[in-house]
């Protein structure tokens, strides 16, 4: 176990926001959670757990132990007549991971191509892309309890996957029944995501629903393509229109896409016949957030240092570097301004997607 003491955090978030570390504890193996948790000092003070700090927003400097994951280790674990399972460790790349299983001829996960992140945050909020989420292609998972001590292991319906939603993003109410049941409570806070398999089904078939996607295949004029073409495509669709977090920081998309009734949906199209809108097989309607923010007039504008990309109006960027970082006070004033508007105009709440700490 390494322990570190006043680490600045800037290099470990995608939005390049300033922030100290007190105490960072750096996590290779789970011996070292153990480890931690006999610790006198830091065993009983509370935690909080850095994957590859892409979906964070600093406010302010980090006052709980800090776990960075660095659990490293790829391998195929099993083939069965239906699938091939991979496990990773909760620190590895969660875009490098997809690379290799493609360099492996184990193809399925090359819809959610670079998105940032470690593959220990990816079922945290269920991380989806181009018609493809996590619990798509999820196996089971291990995790450390900080509460007990005790190792366990999640299948998909444990981790009560939603759009952009897990077990993992909510808190279990305190009780002291609560105490040896991990299991179907909120986790967040307490579990210590280490290990995850992957589910690759066979036979690979193309996932070619999403509009850009099938765009691509239509102008490239391939009938079937490879999985390697998708990842191709994938990569680039995203660098057009998601800026590069080593070039402009930005936590992905800031908002989730709303849902709504079909109802509401019909009395907002009267009103704004050009919203962009899909309708979802329980039958709600999701609206592109990133279309209303648009609409609203907020594209390249900015607020401080906080700015909203300019080619895609749902994500928001650090306008400022280095030492003159933005703060998370001022992308988090530039939220609720944009927030306020699209409820004024819509009537819709949006709801932040990244954690803010
Ligand atoms: N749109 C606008 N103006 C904008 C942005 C978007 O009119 O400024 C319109 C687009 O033209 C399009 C629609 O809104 O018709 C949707 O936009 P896009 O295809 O870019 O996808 P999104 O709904 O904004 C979601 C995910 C992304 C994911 C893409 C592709 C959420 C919150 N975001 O974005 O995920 O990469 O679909 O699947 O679900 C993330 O979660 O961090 C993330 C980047």
């Amino acid at each position: 176990m390494l322990v570190e003491k006043n680490v600045p955090l800037q290099p470990y978030n995608t939005f390049g926001i300033a922030a100290r570390a007190q105490t960072l504890v750096r996590v290779r193996a789970q011996a070292d959670l153990s480890e931690l948790m006999a610790d006198p000092e830091l065993g009983p003070a509370p935690k909080w757990v850095l994957g590859g700090g892409s979906n964070i927003v600093l406010t302010g400097d980090v006052r709980d132990v800090v776990l960075k994951m660095e659990i490293k280790g790829l391998r195929v674990l099993d083939e069965t007549p239906r699938a091939w399972i991979v496990e990773a460790g909760a620190g590895e790349a969660w875009h490098d991971t997809v690379a290799w299983t493609l360099d492996q001829n184990l193809p399925g996960l090359e819809n959610m191509a670079l998105i940032p992140g470690t593959v220990g945050a990816s079922p945290v909020q269920n991380i989806g892309a181009y018609g493809v989420e996590l619990q798509d292609r999820f196996e089971s998972l291990d995790a450390f309890d900080l509460l007990t001590g005790q190792t366990f292991t999640l299948n998909a319906a444990q981790c009560a996957f939603g759009y952009r939603d897990s077990v993992f993003k909510h808190r279990a109410p305190a009780s002291p029944q609560n105490a040896s049941l991990p299991l179907g409570l909120g986790l967040a806070g307490r579990a210590v995501i280490t290990r995850v398999r992957l589910r690759l089904p066979k036979p690979w078939r193309p996932e070619l629903g999403y509009l850009d996607l099938e765009r691509r295949r239509v102008q490239a004029g391939i009938e079937r393509p490879e999985a390697r073409q998708i990842f191709d495509w994938v990569c680039d669709i995203r660098r057009s229109k998601l800026p590069d977090p080593a070039e402009v920081g930005n936590a992905g998309s800031f908002f989730k896409n709303p849902s709504v009734t079909p109802e509401q949906c019909a009395d907002i199209i009267a009103r704004e016949p050009r919203i962009v809108h899909y309708p979802m097989a329980d039958g709600s309607i999701k609206l592109a957030a990133g279309w209303l923010i648009d609409a609203c007039g907020w594209k390249g504008k900015s607020v401080g240092k906080a700015g909203v990309y300019d080619k895609q109006a749902l994500v928001l960027v650090n306008r400022g570097h280095g030492a003159d970082s933005v703060t998370g006070g001022e992308v988090m004033t530039l939220a609720r301004a944009i927030q306020t508007s699209v409820y004024e105009r819509f009537g819709i709440r949006l709801e932040p997607e990244p954690v803010v700490i």
